[in-house]
């Protein structure tokens, strides 16, 4: 498709509007002449702890890598077992994996698409050590039964909030439920940066400290290191773009939110099933997604109609080639292999305009007729 009426995503449009704060923020840490871990990055915490109701923040260099350090702050290791979701970014069970630990993929819902507390129950052993929850698409997971469930077993949760900057359920921040919450500030997220970037958020000052000096090579003091850790710095240039960016997030997420409605208004007839959300969920609706009938065939009527669609995600974690050694085959997780079968993505950023909705819209009724 060469430049489709309406895109899956495009950022231009919302750097353009804020181009004046974004070239003041590059200009200020040019000018400051410090790039790594400096005020920028300390005030960027600070004021995205705020927002997920955290004690404490930690930069990082991504989502994967928010996921990754904390698992290991967490001491999981070698011969450890952690229970995720198979349907998300692959990248959450590579955090996993990085630790040395198995990942082990329990099913999701049917219905909302994320992790099944009955299902996570099925998959526990001995060996598991913490349950990495994903709320994908932005939707909250069931966070009540899961934390139920990690309490009663000694587990640690970690949620993977890497699409849902901002979501809440029961009033309550994403991100902010576990013990630790990993977000991504990859370009297409609700709040992304112009690069990569990353942020654990914790109300534990031991994790935050640990995670501080895991992210800076292990070192506690400059040049002396404590232990064996990683290269993963927020580094200044983006922690102020994303400082630029933060006061929209709240208003750019109810513009997902409204969109989402208008397309569910206008799609009321079409044969769609809409992914479902949690009754006291405040989704940061990243994607919006729905299983639609001859999927396929749709997607390409859709591109020829100009309208740019993607599919999240085409293969669950365990049957990705990188996971066959796991032994976790077809039908071991069936609610999400059906799904990958079946839902769609459609265009949804608060860019977006009235029009281009409902040209999405019009384009699938017609399609159905
Ligand atoms: C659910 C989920 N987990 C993890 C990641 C990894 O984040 P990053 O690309 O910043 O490493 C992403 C995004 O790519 C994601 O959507």
């Amino acid at each position: 498709m060469a430049d489709p009426a309406v895109p899956f995503v495009s950022l231009t449009a919302q750097h353009q509007g804020l181009a004046a704060e974004i070239r003041n923020a590059v200009g200020r840490v040019m000018e400051s002449g410090w790039f790594i871990l400096g005020p920028e990055v300390e005030a960027f915490e600070e004021e995205f702890a705020s927002v997920v109701g955290t004690a404490h923040a930690v930069g990082v260099a991504s989502g994967t890598d928010a996921l990754t350090l904390s698992l290991w702050a967490l001491g999981v290791g070698p011969g450890d077992e952690v229970i995720t979701t198979p349907l998300t970014a692959t990248f959450t069970a590579l955090a996993i994996s990085r630790c040395g630990a198995r990942p082990v993929f329990a099913d999701v819902d049917g219905r909302s698409l994320n992790l099944s507390p009955e299902s996570v129950a099925k998959r526990m052993t001995a060996r598991t050590k913490a349950l990495l929850p994903v709320h994908l698409y932005g939707n909250p997971c069931q966070m009540p039964a899961l934390l139920r469930l990690a309490g009663e077993n000694g587990l640690a949760v970690v949620e993977d909030a890497c699409q849902a900057h901002g979501a809440k359920l029961a009033d309550r921040p994403l991100g902010g439920w576990g013990k630790a919450g990993c977000f991504s500030f990859y370009p297409t997220k609700n709040l992304g940066a112009l690069g990569d970037g990353g942020m654990v958020a914790t109300n534990d000052a031991a994790m935050a400290n640990r995670l501080r000096r895991l992210r800076n090579g292990g070192q506690e003091n400059r040049y002396i290191h404590r232990e064996i850790g990683f290269n993963s710095r927020l580094d200044e240039l983006q922690a102020a773009i994303l400082r630029a960016k933060l006061p929209h997030l709240f208003t750019w997420n109810a513009r997902r939110r409204a969109l989402a409605a208008l397309y569910g208004q206008l799609l009321a007839e079409a044969p769609l099933v809409w992914v479902d959300l949690l009754p006291d969920a405040e989704t940061a609706a990243h994607l919006l997604v729905a299983r639609a009938p001859e999927r396929d065939r749709l997607r390409e009527a859709l591109s020829e109609a100009g309208v740019e669609t993607l599919i999240h995600y085409p293969v669950p974690a365990h049957l990705q080639p990188a996971y066959q050694g796991l032994g976790q085959g077809v039908g071991s997780c069936p609610e999400a292999e059906r799904a990958a079968g079946e839902i769609l993505s459609l265009p949804l950023y608060p860019e977006l305009t009235e029009a281009q909705v409902e040209r999405v819209a019009r384009a699938i009724l017609e399609f159905y007729r």
